[in-house]
Order: C-alpha cells, then structure tokens, then sequence
C-alpha cells in the first residue's frame, strides 16, 4: 500500500534501553527482534530505531563514527537485518535514525579534518574557522551549544598554537557540525540513504532537520539558543538552504518506489514554516513538537489541532503527533506538573514540584486517546504504553546525558525517560536483560508497570493503548475528518470522527457524557458523567 505513513502509528524504539540480549545492560538489536511480537500485537504499523551505528556514545548515539554500520554494543549488520526481516513478517514498517548535522568527532573524516591544515579538503567537510582576538583565542562567533556553553572547540595545535582553528558543534563538543555548502558532504550522505535503503528500509527519522544549513558568514546571535526557530530565526535554525537537501533526498527516495519516507526532527515554528518540510517533493512528515509542548488546556489543544491540521493539510502533507519521546519529560509525569515545565529540561531530585503521578497518569491515558483519535499519523515512545513515569530520583552520578554535564547540573537533561523498560515483573532487571544489568537503573516500583503484569488486565494502560490502535484501523480514524462539537472556548473537548465521538473533559468537574455506546474510555466512566481528565470514544 502507498502512503501508508498518512494513517500510520510509529513507536519509537530507544535501543540501549528496550531489550538487552546479551546481558551487558546495555540494549541491542538482538533483544529488539525478540521483542518485535508484542509490538505487533500492540497494533503499531513502523518501528523507529534511534541510532545503533557505531559511536562512542557520547550523546547515546546521536554522535555517529560510521554511518554504515552497527555498533558492537547493539551488535552486528547480520543482527539488524534479522531485525528487518523478522519485521517485514510481522508487517511492521522500519524506519532507521539518520545524523546528518553532525558526526562523531570520532567519525574518520573529523579525525582526518584535525590532522590535516587549515584550508585543506578535510577541513572543508567541517565548520573550522579562525577564532576573534590577536591570537585566535575567542570562539568565532557567539553562538551556544543546544546542551550548554560555547558552539565552538579550539583544536590543539602545538606546532602552531596562535593558528589553532575552532570547530562549531551546536550539540556536545564531540558533535562537530558538517559542512553543508561542500558538495562532498552531500554526496557522502547520498551514499548512507542508498545504503539503508538498499537494506530495505522504509523511511528516515532525520535528525535537527532544520540545523544543516548555517547563514552566510556565521553572523553572532543573541536569543533564544534553544531548540525552536520562532518568528526571527537563529542563523542555524531554519535557513531556506535546508529544502534543497530535503528535495535532492526525496529524489534518492523515489528511485525505491513510492511508498518511501523522510521525517523531520524539525523544532521549528510557527506551523506555516513547519509546514514547508512537508510539501511534496521533499519530506512526508515533520514532528509536530508544538502538539508535544501544548499544556493541558482545551482551548490550547484545539488551536493547536485545528491550526496543525489547516498547515499540514494547506500543503498536501498529514499532521503527526506526538506526546513523548527520548528527548522530553514522559508525558505521564509531565502532565501531573502544575504549573508546567519547559519540557527538555528534565527532571531530578532538586526539582521542584514534583509531578503528582495519579494525576499525571489519569491525564496520559486521557491525553493519548485524545490523540489517538485525531486524524494523521501518531508516535509513540517505548514504554508510554505501561504508563512509564519519567525517573526522577536517578543520581547524579549514573546520568550521562550531556545536557546535565554541560549545564553543571543546571538542566537534568533526559535521562530520566531513558531507563530501560520493564517486561517482566519478577526477572532480572523486570526482563529488559537476562543477567540483571541495566545503563540505568530502573526504579522498584516498576515491577507493577510490566508488560506481564498489564497483557490481558483489563483496564491496564496497555490494554488501552492496544484497543485504541485496534479501533483506530477498524474505524480508519487516522483517515477521518475531524468535526468539532463543542465550542471553542470549552474545557470540553467534543469532535466528531469517523463515525465516532471523541470526548475529553479538560476541566476540573464531570460533564454530561455525549449519547452513544462507549467503545472505549481512558478511565472509570458511570452515571452518565464524563469523569474530569477522561477520554472516551463513543460510537454514535
Ligand atoms: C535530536 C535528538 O533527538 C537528540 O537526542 C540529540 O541529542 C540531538 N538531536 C543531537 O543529535
């Protein structure tokens, strides 16, 4: 079937922490495969792989040192076709990860960039540039590291050290950014789609979508060094230059035939410039991140329902939406914060307040169903489906990610989501490996949260997840129009779907329950009330 993605459900699969085979703590493909039978019978159509190339692993793997081949830790390019193919048997899409911003400094060309000259060939794949000062010895420009501290790393050059270049690497300082103007560059990552495709891949997840392109001369920038490119855009968010690269891949993907994906990892907004990614001869989707960072909020939710869907459909391309992944707080603890945080801060000990967990998990199950039902494609991050918690008690001294190294604690970064899953409330580490270890570890109350303890219970989150995705391709929800019910300005969310009602009451008292037999509900559901943070489906 073409355009499969329109409709589809993709679950994100965070390889060092969904399943461990070999017993290192660490997950791999192997422990992937394994598992693919219960994401089938979740009801996903694709399974996204966050990167498994090789990679030091200084940012879990979004630092890639060979973009054509796995690394050890997750096992071999023999183990990840099995993965392929024990996927195409169960009818599930595979999308891979693709870095192109950046590499790993320890990626062959970066290493050859640093032993070659200023004005060589190597350099030239790179951002390098003289620093400002009599000697070179400030950055080039002002910029900031997305995870803390300077854009720019002098190299060490003994022989000459008042030459000594700097690099620009907008993540972690072994993330140097590459050269996008340099035809070599582009040829190279020609070669890395071709290379996945012919494996037999179906689409890319293509990660900081909108970062490739740097503005002419790297002129200095003073705000908002975050993530989003908002109405003025940073000098390395969102420069036009990008849906060039973005047109030449759609190419490189219709020489496979039709039914190939590109997906952008792109934080930038409004919804209009979003909406560029996706015209139709270059990407199939974007995230749609705007959804992800709505609060808990009718009126907000429906604006931003209705304004993702007149965008995304103004140029031909589905919405997409998504509530967690591994790079923000889980949605089951973000939603029981009040007031909200800013989502990519993460969370720790020190934070404060801290998330009411029943209330954040009441309005998880509300907050997916709702979404479930919206028309376009959804993501899921592994583990929503238990009702993961985000971790908050990790300590210190177990946190890798950079953003809590960086920012000296500052920001906890995303650890916290990244724990491995539990699939089995009594074994070793609850299943996620056969020996006990685990990267990170994972709290004691998750035994409760396991697969095995929530298949087949009624009224478990995964059981919810499981006949929300079945009801979904029974009634052809992802293809639906969405008709709204209720007034705008309502806490009560009431639409019309495919022949179906959905209703979620965002207020803080019950509301009468609309006509209908109830298909499914996210919560307890009586006397003809609508529950507060409730979903329900109703046929009508
Ligand atoms: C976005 C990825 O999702 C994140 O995990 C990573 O740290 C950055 N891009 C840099 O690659």
């Amino acid at each position: 079937m073409t355009d499969w993605w329109r409709t589809a459900v993709i679950y994100q699969v965070y390889p060092r922490s969904f399943a461990d085979a070999s017993g290192d703590g660490m997950g791999d493909l192997a422990g992937i495969t394994s598992r693919l039978p219960e994401l089938a019978d979740l009801g996903v159509d694709a399974v996204w792989l966050s990167p498994f190339y090789r990679s030091p692993q200084n940012d879990a793997g979004y630092d890639v040192a060979d973009y054509c081949d796995v690394d050890p830790r997750f096992g071999t390019l023999a183990d990840f076709d099995a993965f392929a193919t024990r996927a195409r048997e169960l009818g599930l899409k595979v999308i891979v990860d693709l870095v192109p911003n950046h590499s790993s400094s320890e990626h062959a060309w970066f290493q050859a960039a640093l032993a070659a000259a200023p004005g060589s060939r190597e350099r030239a794949r790179y951002i390098f540039r003289d620093g400002r000062g009599e000697n070179g010895e400030f950055p080039p420009n002002n910029w900031q590291s997305v995870f803390g501290g300077d854009a720019w790393t002098r190299v060490e050059d003994p022989a000459a050290p008042q030459k000594a270049q700097w690099y620009l690497h907008l993540f972690d300082t072994s993330q140097p950014d590459f050269d996008w103007t340099n035809p070599e560059v582009r040829e190279m990552f020609r070669g890395v789609l071709r290379f996945w495709l012919d494996r037999g891949v179906d689409g890319f997840r293509v990660d900081v979508a909108h970062g490739l392109v740097k503005a002419a001369g790297l002129p200095d920038y003073e705000a908002d060094p975050g993530l989003t490119s908002h109405a003025a855009p940073a000098p390395y968010w969102a420069q036009d230059g990008v849906h060039e690269i973005y047109r030449d891949w759609h190419e490189v993907l219709a020489g496979y035939g039709p039914d190939r994906v590109l997906i952008g990892e792109a934080w930038v907004s409004p919804l209009e410039k979003l909406a560029l990614w996706v015209r139709p001869d270059e990407m199939q989707q974007t995230f749609n991140f705007g959804y992800m960072e709505t609060p808990w909020s009718a009126p907000a939710m429906r604006k931003t329902v209705d304004d993702s869907l007149a965008a995304f459909g103004g140029v031909g391309a589905p919405s997409t939406w998504v509530l967690s992944n591994h790079d923000v707080v889980r949605h089951a603890s973000r939603l029981g914060l009040t007031p909200q945080l800013p989502i990519t801060v993460g969370m720790g000990p020190r934070t404060e307040p801290k998330p009411d967990e029943a209330l954040g998990l009441r309005r998880a199950r509300a907050a997916t169903l709702f979404m479930l039902a919206l028309p376009g494609s959804a993501y899921l991050y592994q583990g929503e489906e238990l009702g993961l918690p985000e971790v908050i008690d990790l300590p210190d001294a177990v946190r890798e990610d950079p953003t809590f190294h960086r920012t000296h604690g500052e920001s906890y970064g995303r650890d916290g989501c990244r724990v491995p899953i539990p699939w089995e409330a009594d074994a070793p580490a609850y299943g996620f490996s056969p020996t006990g270890e685990s990267w990170l570890p994972q709290p004691d109350e998750w035994a409760r949260l396991a697969h095995d303890r929530q298949v087949g219970v009624e009224g478990s989150t995964l059981e919810m997840y499981r006949a929300a995705l079945r009801l979904r391709h029974e009634h052809g929800l992802g293809a639906g129009e969405l008709e709204w019910v209720s007034e705008p300005d309502s806490e009560v969310l009431v639409a019309r779907t495919s022949g179906l009602v959905v209703a979620t009451n965002v207020s803080d008292e019950p509301a009468p329950l609309p006509e209908g037999e109830i298909v499914l509900a996210s919560g307890p559901v009586a006397g003809g009330e609508l529950p507060v943070d409730t979903t329900v489906w109703i046929r009508a």
